[in-house]
């Protein structure tokens, strides 16, 4: 457990002071940042992860401040190349302190994988006859993952779904794995294919996919958090968010960028532990449609003193063994930081950063819009791609603002006239 997250002026520090802080915070030793160096993984080691490597793409990692879960304070690594998403997520967590942060928790972690049958000449007859020889088939599942059973998981469950399709209807078979700390998609992948023939001859069919779905509506993690009015801004702001979420809740083109910003805090913490982002996203998306209409994932409402209360529950298909969680370097040193140790945990802090992210997000627009903070940004980007030092680049930064010209051009001449001894 972090001793504490609020780390006051984490944002001002130098890369430096962060590491200093991050290691006072939360007891992890100095020399784990060496696995987060660029040098910590290099092409030849992610040559071991993926194919024709030529070498290796880097991402800013920061760590999310002001996080309470479940009455303990966690610091969050985050990798994104977006900016204000870190300092976003961070400042929506400091608004549901008072309140006591956030509240998670989460179903089992079950993935489930899909056999498609097809050939069947009676697939209503054949689905009770597999549902009949449904625990010899869940026995042969589980032989082939002692190790799985033996840490408390395997397959819980069988189900059977006909699915009508354009030129038949094919007989499903989920099998529900209890992954335990895995993401679990070679778990489950690798006993659908050992169970097929036998689900087939029982069907008196053929088999042809056999492969997980990233649907992962039985594996949920749920996070709650209540947003104090007055470090929202007030009553007034508190109702705009409400009308912000409601446009999310009607609206298809609304919602999808309304869960874009659920993403931006999902993604990163998904991505910096080593996680498939796209598991994540394919969950997310799949929840986000809910009786055949694309909707917001999370719920906004004012409870009865006021305040703003938001809840947010997806699929979370993540884990602390296996791929690159175990091979990446700073994957393991942000698992470290996090100090999580089971998936469950992990999956439940991804949700209260997917939470967090989408109220800053919510906020900035019912107040006073993005365009601003973006060009304070721009304005620093600028500074620094003319090559204006620190202090110049203050100086830089507040006369592009104040001139409105985001340019490149004016940056330049700022510089100079700041050189030259005027502009200040
Ligand atoms: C930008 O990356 C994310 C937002 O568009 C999210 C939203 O509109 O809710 C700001």
């Amino acid at each position: 457990m972090a001793e504490n997250s609020r780390i006051t002026g984490f944002r001002n520090m130098s890369v430096t002071d962060r590491r200093a802080a991050l290691t006072d915070a939360t007891g992890c030793g100095a020399e784990l940042f060496a696995q987060v160096d660029a040098s910590a993984f290099d092409a030849e080691a992610a040559a071991d992860l993926s194919e024709n490597v030529f070498g290796v793409f880097s991402l800013p990692l920061g760590a999310a401040t002001n996080f309470t879960i479940n009455g303990t304070d966690v610091l969050v690594p985050m990798a994104t190349e977006e900016a204000s998403v870190i300092a976003a997520a961070s400042n929506a967590a400091r608004m549901a302190r008072p309140q006591g942060g956030f509240s998670t928790s989460s179903t089992r972690p079950l993935m489930q994988a899909q056999i498609q049958l097809i050939n069947i000449a009676d697939p209503h007859a054949a689905r009770t006859r597999i549902l009949e020889r449904q625990s010899e088939i869940i026995d042969l599942a589980n032989a082939v993952d002692p190790k799985l059973v033996e840490v408390g998981g395997g397959v819980t469950d069988l189900e059977v779904r006909l699915v009508e399709a354009r030129s038949t209807t094919y007989v499903l078979v989920h099998l529900l794995v209890d992954v335990r700390d895995a993401m679990g998609a070679n778990a489950v992948n690798t006993m659908a294919e050992a169970v097929s023939s036998a689900v087939a001859a029982i069907a008196e069919g053929d088999a042809l996919l056999r492969i997980l779905t990233n649907k992962a509506d039985r594996r949920l993690a749920r996070a709650r958090a209540v947003f104090d009015k007055e470090l929202l801004g007030g009553e007034e702001v508190v109702d705009n968010i409400l009308h912000a979420y409601e446009l999310a809740a009607a609206d298809p083109y609304r919602a999808a960028t309304h869960n874009k910003g659920i993403m931006n805090g999902v993604s990163a913490v998904v991505l910096a532990t080593g996680n498939d982002t796209r598991a994540v996203e394919a969950g997310a998306h799949s929840h986000a449609v809910v009786d055949g209409r694309y909707s917001s994932l999370s719920r906004f409402e004012k409870n009865a003193a006021g305040d703003l209360v938001g809840t947010l529950e997806m699929p979370m298909p993540v884990g602390l063994v296996g791929g690159a969680t175990k091979v990446h370097p700073a994957a393991r040193a942000d698992l470290r930081i996090a100090e999580v140790t089971t998936a469950q945990d992990l999956g439940e802090i991804i949700v209260a950063v997917g939470l967090a992210q989408n109220l800053a997000a919510l906020r900035v627009l019912a107040t006073e819009g993005v365009q601003r903070g973006h060009m304070s940004l721009h304005a620093k980007n600028l500074a620094a791609s003319v090559g204006a030092s620190a202090e110049e680049a203050e100086i830089i930064v507040d006369r592009l603002i104040e001139e409105k010209a985001f340019r490149f051009d004016r940056a330049e001449s700022l510089l100079a006239e700041l050189r030259s001894g005027g502009a200040r």
